[in-house]
């Protein structure tokens, strides 16, 4: 029997036809936003046309929001119960940082690695008693378990740390973290905005406390939604202060008298949730899981190699660190000046973004080898801008 056409076909060739921004650009940001779907363009359509055909169609909404909750659950391996819909990762762990108590343990260990947000909320605390310590990264760009073992101690209440980190790239040892974590007695945070979508994430295996992500990047959603995943064992450990009325245990009682939080993670919602959001976020998700997340990891891992190799051939610096299991879809290549480095791969009709002096390449699904050339074409004819 001849071979199946379409299970033989690479994975890119199967869903590029999906996004038209690659039929002009060659597009390798997904770490700042996915490329637009045609799924996500009709789930922003479909949600006009709800709104115009019922006028406010509250009841579907509220099932919509269930819907995000369950799709979250999945691709994280929790139940839906375990997870807050979030306009943000901030607005999670920001209702996280409020619900804690810092008066017997006092300490928050973060990495420098975190997005800044991570380490600004955490800052904030300080006026409730909490006190911020920093782990420095090495000279490899990761930070060592033993700077982890430095920091966490017997009055930690909480370790900070991202999964992927978006100024480098590095992956974190987080079952590494979570193991001096427990010894400790500490709880764990993961930040999973650049992993999510980008390679198969279980909270379970991972042994996270709680999990923070969006779906703004690898999930090809939009902005304006996100989730917050809490351990079953810990609902009842934190009392957000930054709260609203999505939170409360009955969200239709409206009692203006009272604060009584939801008994599960939905304690860390907050106010009306982002409906048009939702609609595109879904449409994202669902797609992500038909094109297959797994699947998605092996192809950009690929990707990446010949774009790491073809970086050092050119004589220029990968900030992240090569092996396969320490780096996410994103690589970081160190830049003399970066933003003219960005600016003149844009003008190939690349579209690149920077942190830190280094331009960032990342691959989703939809990125061919040809794209990897198309960049590495970009970089030899802009040598003189690599460090
Ligand atoms: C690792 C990481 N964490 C957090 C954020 C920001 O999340 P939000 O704006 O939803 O709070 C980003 C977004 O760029 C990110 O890359």
């Amino acid at each position: 029997m001849a071979a199946d056409p379409v299970a033989v076909q690479p994975l890119p060739d199967r869903v590029r036809h999906r996004f038209p921004i690659l039929e002009r650009l060659v597009y390798v940001n997904s770490c700042s936003q996915g490329a637009l779907s045609d799924a996500v363009r009709d789930a922003y359509e479909q949600y006009l046309a709800d709104w115009d055909e019922h006028g406010a169609p509250w009841e579907y909404w509220v099932e919509r929001t269930e819907a995000a909750r369950t799709a979250f659950a999945h691709l994280v391996n929790a139940d839906p119960d375990e997870i807050a819909v979030t306009t943000s990762l901030s607005a999670g762990v920001s209702a996280l940082a409020t619900g804690l108590r810092y008066a017997r343990r006092s300490k928050i260990v973060v990495t420098d690695l975190e997005f800044p947000t991570i380490g600004q909320i955490w800052h904030a605390q300080a006026a409730r008693g909490a006190r911020v310590e920093h782990v420095a990264p090495a000279d490899d760009g990761t930070v060592p378990l033993e700077h982890f073992e430095r920091a966490i101690d017997e009055d930690t209440a909480l370790v900070s740390i991202t999964h992927v980190s978006y100024r480098t790239g590095a992956m974190t040892d987080v079952e590494g973290v979570v193991e001096l974590a427990r010894e400790r007695g500490a709880l764990v945070l993961l930040d999973a905005y650049q992993t999510a979508g980008s390679l198969p994430v279980d909270v379970k295996a991972l042994g996270v406390d709680f999990l923070a992500s969006g779906v703004l990047k690898y999930l090809l959603g939009s902005a304006g939604l996100a989730f917050f995943y809490c351990r079953r064992e810990l609902f009842e450990r934190a009392w957000p202060t930054a709260t609203g009325w999505f939170a409360d245990q009955d969200i239709f009682e409206m009692d203006v008298h009272d604060y009584s939080p939801s008994p599960t993670a939905r304690r860390f919602q907050s106010g009306t949730p982002p409906i048009p959001a939702i609609y595109a976020g879904i449409a994202g998700i669902e797609l992500m899981e038909e094109i297959g997340i797994a699947e998605t990891r092996e192809h950009v891992l690929e990707l990446n190699e010949r774009l790491i190799a073809g970086v050092e051939e050119l004589g220029g610096t990968v900030v992240t660190p090569r092996e396969r299991k320490r780096h996410g879809a994103l690589i970081c290549i160190r830049s003399t000046d970066v933003d003219k480095l960005v600016s003149e791969l844009g003008r190939d009709g690349i579209v690149t973004s920077s942190r830190d002096g280094n331009v960032r390449v990342s691959a989703h699904s939809y990125n061919s080898t040809d794209d990897i050339d198309a960049v590495l074409a970009a970089l030899a004819r802009q040598r003189a801008l690599l460090a």
